[in-house]
């Protein structure tokens, strides 16, 4: 199932004798329609003239969750769910993965194409040259509990950007949008690496324009007593692939919260607090975290085959498995898997590979899974990757928000620039009661 089209499907007619439309009987009435196809899709709004009385509203289409609504069309990222394709603007991610690095990566999915080495070198200095935070944002973590989620301190940290730079309310002047961008991608590690430090009651650690974006984080995150931090290699390389393979992801339910938000014409620093709140939720970038506890709580491989059964008996789910696209391999996962023994080489093997391996075979041969096309996602691997090199399990949905931030400001502008977006508005089906009278309180049952 691909969730993208990628342009005007090919049909069995040739293209001058094929009339794009459907013809639609309502039985109702005994009306036809003719309703234009493009891209293999119809514009729902093209059914509104489907009525039974001239008075009526017109008929709409009803799909819960967005199953099967495209809410916009997009040039960012292409996803083929049936063969496990993610591209980003074409670039497949197996490419990116391999030759890039996030700060390109990131540029390539805003702008649409990769940067000449006069674009990058400008990109990495100005990123470099955001990373810094109002000193009175630590203000706001110091009133956070020692054991507060560093995802609810991100999201809070996040939004309070917004008191800091009011001239983001300006977001039809790209100069201004482009600003913001920068601040964005470059303080996401600092508000995250801050948290974290909080959260160990550590001096927080400024950052080193002389690392890499990936480095840098890590410096932010780890340094002590060492007068530069120098990370390791394996760990600097490991990190800036898994924030290429999290750069972006469509009309996921972050990115769908960024465009909903932001079509109300607000600060992209609130529409990111907004997406940021979306990606913590356990079914999304939330699992990641939720993976290694669901890991831990099993044990033993010994104890895979119960989870297992408790899993096709509705009590649980098997987190890290499944996805609204992907109804095969998530082509992410395949690489961070790769990438989870890279760093088991330098950091040490993580025992509990060894029961997400055998979580993996049975599920790859079970019926229940194999009939629900549920495989491993991108957020099955990456939180054994993030234990061994060091990250508290609360840590893993914001390495997801991190890369993810160049996604949601590149799906936000697209949806702003739009001449067809408005702000989101949908409709619904009202099942309630009718026009009723009040009762007073004496006479109610
Ligand atoms: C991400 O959208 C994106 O692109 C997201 C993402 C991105 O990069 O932005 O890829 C990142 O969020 C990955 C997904 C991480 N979430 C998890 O790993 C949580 C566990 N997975 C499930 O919650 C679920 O698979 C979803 C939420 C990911 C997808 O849910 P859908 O598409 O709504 O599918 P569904 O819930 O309708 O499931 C269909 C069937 C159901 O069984 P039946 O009712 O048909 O009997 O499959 C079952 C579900 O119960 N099922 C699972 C399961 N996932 C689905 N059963 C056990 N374990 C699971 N993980």
């Amino acid at each position: 199932m691909s969730s993208s089209k990628a342009g005007p499907a090919a049909g069995s007619a040739a293209a001058g004798t094929r009339r794009d439309t459907l013809s639609i009987t309502d039985n109702r009435t005994g009306r036809q329609y003719e309703i234009p196809v493009k891209n293999d899709t119809i514009r729902t709004n093209d059914l509104r003239q489907i009525k039974v009385q001239e008075s009526d509203f017109g008929m709409m289409g009803y799909d819960p969750a967005y199953t099967n609504t495209a809410s916009c069309t997009s040039k960012i990222t292409f996803i083929d769910g049936d063969k496990g394709i993610l591209r980003y603007r074409g670039y497949s991610i197996e490419e990116l993965a391999e030759k890039s690095t996030y700060p390109e990566t990131a540029y390539l999915i805003l702008y649409g194409e990769l940067p000449t080495r006069a674009q990058l070198k400008d990109w990495n200095y100005h990123i470099t040259h955001h990373t810094f935070i109002h000193e009175s944002i630590k203000k706001f973590l110091d009133g956070f509990h020692y054991d507060a989620h560093p995802m609810g301190m991100l999201i809070s940290t996040v939004a309070a950007l917004s008191t800091f730079y009011p001239d983001a309310k300006d977001i039809f002047n790209p100069e201004s949008r482009r600003k913001q961008t920068y601040r964005l991608i470059g303080k996401m590690p600092t508000l995250a690496a801050f948290s974290y430090r909080h959260s160990l009651g550590m001096p927080f650690v400024y950052p080193d324009n002389d690392l890499s974006y990936a480095g840098n984080f890590l410096n932010m995150l780890f340094r002590t007593t060492e007068l530069q931090y120098r990370p390791n290699p394996t760990l600097e390389r490991a990190l800036d692939i898994l924030f290429i393979l999290h750069a972006d992801h469509e009309q996921n339910c972050s990115s769908t919260a960024m465009r909903g938000v932001g079509s109300s014409h607000v600060d992209p620093y609130s529409a990111t607090a907004a997406a940021t709140a979306a990606l913590y939720g356990p079914l999304h970038g939330g699992a990641n975290e939720q993976v290694l506890r669901m890991l831990m709580e099993i044990g033993s491989v010994n104890n895979v085959p119960a989870y297992v059964k408790r899993v096709k008996t509705g009590e649980k789910l098997l987190m890290g498995f499944g996805h609204r696209v992907y109804k095969n391999y998530d082509p992410r996962a395949r690489i961070v898997k790769h990438i989870a023994y890279e760093v088991f080489d330098v950091m040490g093997r993580n025992p509990l590979i060894d029961i997400a391996l055998e979580c993996e075979r049975i599920a790859l041969e079970d019926d229940y899974f194999v009939t629900r096309r549920l495989y491993p996602n991108v957020d099955f691997y990456t939180g054994l990757i993030y234990q061994a090199m060091g990250f508290p399990v609360t840590m893993f949905p914001v390495l997801f928000a991190i890369p993810r931030t160049s996604g949601w400001i590149a799906q936000w502008e697209e949806m702003l620039l739009d001449q067809e977006q408005k702000i989101a508005r949908p409709r619904q089906v009202y099942l309630g009661y009718d026009l009723r009278s009040y009762i007073p309180a004496e006479h109610r049952g």
